[in-house]
């Protein structure tokens, strides 16, 4: 694919998980927007502004089209990233509609942290998950009666995923409970997993497929009874008096802005809604790169004696040690050779180091950018430094 042709010479990005590489035509969009029509959304009635705000609707329409969601029930938002959008609803929900907060242990700490602040916010109860190997919740095993559940539906670690997504959230529903979902990791290589699904929010990062900078927020417009408004501001309102204001958010057509308070990242806006048209027409051959070349990468870490991989299965991310190497010194190894990979604990702290005691380790999340030659060239370098 030579839509990544910047890519210089024997460089192998292998940080997807963190930020995908932005495609040309999204790196088009950006600067189309700045050179083009640079203007504020939705306030701006000259020519730039009227364009701005038709691409922008329509990439609120392309992300439900994306999840396969249907815009009479739910609104999408724009904000900074996953972090943000989770910590934007959690900070916002009305502590006297629930009983609990309940997360999982393979969480990043984005939905683990901000669950703790909203625990201490609101005197509830946090109960933290044990999610099988397989990335199932066992549901039978807790009481999620009115309660907030905070889960990744992919994790960021090996990619496990939440198989069984629907029945929990059909479980919590019946309960009176809500399902915030941490989409960030799936939706550049396991959306189906959720779409068409209907938790009450799912929370994702656009610079995580394939787009710009920037998060989403798509919510289930029921959602507003249980929030009180808290993080409030320009661009939100129909009407302010001294000590009130009428909130755009309450009619259906401007609902998204209950969680767009001050200007948006209107290029970046515009830039996800070309991300998701590249992903669209992606060729199916392409998709089926990514997958060869992810199972032929976990082939050879599982074959290799000295690699101990966290991974179960193949999954574009891939996390492991190598016994007797220091892994931020194997990263900086790979880096001499233009390999980049990530090292550490990736955010997932709790599971990693406290569950399972592991050391720091490496990952390596591939993209739909690779090519067969950075599998080859990673395992050859690997392969070197294992010898
Ligand atoms: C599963 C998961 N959740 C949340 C996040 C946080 O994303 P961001 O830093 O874009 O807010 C990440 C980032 O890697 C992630 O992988």
């Amino acid at each position: 694919m030579n839509d990544f042709g910047y890519l210089g010479e024997g460089e192998v990005y292998l940080d997807a998980a963190c930020q995908s590489l932005r495609p040309q035509p999204v790196i088009d969009a950006l600067n189309n927007y700045y050179i083009n029509h640079n203007s504020c959304g939705e306030r701006v009635k000259y020519k730039w502004g009227r364009i701005t705000d038709e691409k922008v609707e329509e990439t609120r329409e392309k992300v439900l089209k994306f999840l396969k969601l249907k815009p009479k029930k739910y609104t999408v938002s724009f904000t900074l990233n996953t972090t943000y959008g989770i910590n934007l609803i959690l900070s916002q929900l009305k502590a006297s509609e629930f009983n609990k907060v309940m997360t999982s242990d393979i969480e990043h700490n984005s939905p683990f942290l901000a669950t703790m602040a909203f625990a201490d916010r609101t005197k509830l109860p946090r109960e933290v998950m044990e999610r099988s190997d397989d990335g199932s919740i066992n549901t039978k095993d807790y009481d999620f009666t009115r309660a907030v559940v905070v889960v990744n539906c992919a994790s960021n670690f090996d990619g496990r995923k939440l198989l069984n997504i629907s029945e929990l959230i059909k479980t919590v529903h019946k309960v009176d409970g809500i399902v915030i979902i941490d989409a960030a990791q799936a939706m550049a290589h396991s959306v189906d997993i959720i779409r068409g699904l209907e938790p009450d929010v799912i929370c994702f990062s656009a610079h995580k497929l394939y787009a710009p900078s920037l998060g989403v927020i798509v919510w289930r417009d029921e959602l507003m009874e249980k929030l009180d408004y808290g993080f409030v501001g320009g661009g939100m309102v129909d009407d302010v008096t001294e000590k009130n204001f009428i909130a755009s958010a309450e009619g259906k057509e401007h609902r998204y802005t209950r969680f767009e308070s001050g200007l948006q990242a209107w290029g970046e806006i515009v830039g996800l809604g070309a991300a998701l048209d590249w992903l669209e027409k992606l060729p199916k051959k392409d998709w089926e790169n990514l997958w060869q070349n992810t199972n032929n990468l976990y082939d050879f870490l599982k074959s290799s004696p000295k690699i101990h991989l966290v991974n179960r299965e193949p999954n574009p991310t891939m996390t492991f040690y190598v016994g007797g190497i220091d892994s931020h010194l194997l990263g900086e190894a790979l880096s001499r050779e233009n390999i980049m990979a990530r090292t550490g604990y990736f955010c997932a702290h709790y599971y990693l180091d406290h569950v399972l005691g592991l050391p720091p380790l490496v990952r390596f999340s591939l993209g739909l950018h690779n090519k067969p030659a950075d599998i080859d060239k990673v395992k050859k370098i690997l392969g070197k430094i294992l010898n």
